[in-house]
């Protein structure tokens, strides 16, 4: 029998990584459990109270007794699951009311309902941009983004983050006459920054391109209507495709593309990720739907939030710690740590103290960061963001990190 090189080996370096840390008797930061779920807010993990600093609920609809009823509503009269695609046996009348609010929600012609927002960058990127197109994006995308660039067959063009004359050069070199794609994001979640989308859209424009912004972070918060950071940049009439996703604001799960294009429905008999998988179940689809409805009414609810990040980004900063932005940009602060034992050791003594938040470490945030990533919701009471900095100092110093 022939020798072969052991497939788990390109793994070693991130074993060897992961066993070192827990050597150090550290809790493992990415084994969590939340053992039962209070609210938006709240959950028992390890058998404690505790306040949730590191989810993605940002305006806190995953208890909303609406969006609950409309649940289990769908679960009695449709049932638990589809078992089909979209194109099949897989839309129902959910999946259609669903998109209606989509449209709705972001005053544009088209909606399509994918099964997570990962599925639907990888499907709208590599699709609309074929072999003889290019895909200019930021070299700080998304995995999704990245995946749907590996998945088609253009041409990859990435540029320094947030650098529009870096944008502008990379434009000015591609052929004419070629099909470009521009992707970008609304808020980039690593760092909780946001893209100068109006610039970017103008230079994007003035070489022919066409636009796709990820709207993922910022729907439901961002903007007037909560349509994202294109919104309050006032440039969203000159996006050609909007990604985002049901598993932050929306508060369940599902992703979708809205877009004004005038061919935009043929996406659902040529798009791969939509066609050859199955479609969310009926009680995902009508929570989606009604939180989405009840989020273009939730105005009050996003100028708490603004609030909560400001006091948040406000108290850490005085305490000492660094952040990944000067001035709060989103519903995400993150804190920089000087590296993956002490960000691992301050992450443990949140937890004890009674927060959970998200510890992040390449290869999904930028220049080999590691991050305490707080993300704030609308139900987070100013008294709990109190409690949250409180916590932070008593760790920060018991860590050594302030
Ligand atoms: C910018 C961005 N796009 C897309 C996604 C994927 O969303 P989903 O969780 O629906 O797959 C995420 C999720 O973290 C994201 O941050």
């Amino acid at each position: 029998m022939s020798e072969s090189r052991d497939l788990f080996s390109k793994f070693d370096d991130i074993i060897q990584t992961r066993e070192n840390l827990l050597a150090s008797g550290v809790e493992d930061p990415f084994s969590l459990v939340m053992e039962k779920v209070l609210s938006p807010t709240r959950a028992i993990c390890n058998g404690r109270d505790t306040i949730l600093l590191g989810t993605y609920n940002y305006m806190g609809m995953t208890f909303d007794p609406d969006v609950i009823e409309a649940g289990k509503q769908a679960l009695d009269n449709f049932g638990s699951g589809t078992t089909g695609s979209r194109v099949l046996n897989g839309t129902y009348q959910g999946h259609k009311e669903c998109e209606e609010a989509l449209k709705e929600f972001y005053a544009m012609d088209h909606a399509m309902v994918f099964s997570t927002g990962y599925q639907a960058n990888l499907g709208i990127i590599s699709t609309i941009a074929g072999k003889e197109d290019y895909i200019v994006l930021d070299i700080d995308s998304h995995a999704s983004i990245w995946d749907g660039c590996s998945l088609g067959n253009a041409q990859i063009v990435p540029f320094k983050h947030n650098d529009i004359e870096a944008l502008e050069k990379r434009l000015r070199r591609i052929p004419e006459g070629a099909g470009k794609l521009v992707v970008l994001e609304g808020v980039y979640s690593m760092l909780g920054d946001i893209a100068p989308l109006k610039e970017m859209i103008a230079v994007s424009k003035k070489y022919g391109a066409m636009v796709l912004v990820d709207e993922a972070h910022s729907m439901g918060f961002i903007g007037e209507h909560g349509r994202g950071v294109a919104e309050a940049q006032g440039v969203l009439d000159d996006v050609d495709f909007v990604i985002g996703t049901f598993s932050k604001s929306v508060g369940t799960v599902g992703g979708f593309c809205v877009s004004n294009h005038p061919k935009f429905e043929i996406m659902r008999l040529v798009c791969r990720p939509y066609v050859f998988t199955a479609s969310l179940p009926p009680s995902v689809v009508a929570t989606a739907a009604t939180s989405i409805r009840k989020l273009m009414h939730g105005s009050n609810k996003r100028a708490h939030l603004w609030e909560n990040s400001k006091r948040l980004h406000s108290g850490l900063t005085d305490m000492g710690f660094t952040l990944g932005t000067e001035e709060p940009q989103s519903a995400i602060v993150a804190v920089i740590m000087p590296d993956l034992e002490k960000g691992a050791a301050m992450w443990e003594a949140l937890l004890k103290e009674g927060l959970y938040v998200n510890l992040a470490r390449p290869p999904a945030t930028p220049a080999n960061m590691t991050l305490l990533r707080c993300s704030l919701c609308a139900e987070h009471s100013s008294e709990e963001v109190e409690t949250i900095l409180g916590m932070f100092e008593r760790a920060g110093k018991a860590v050594g990190i302030i």
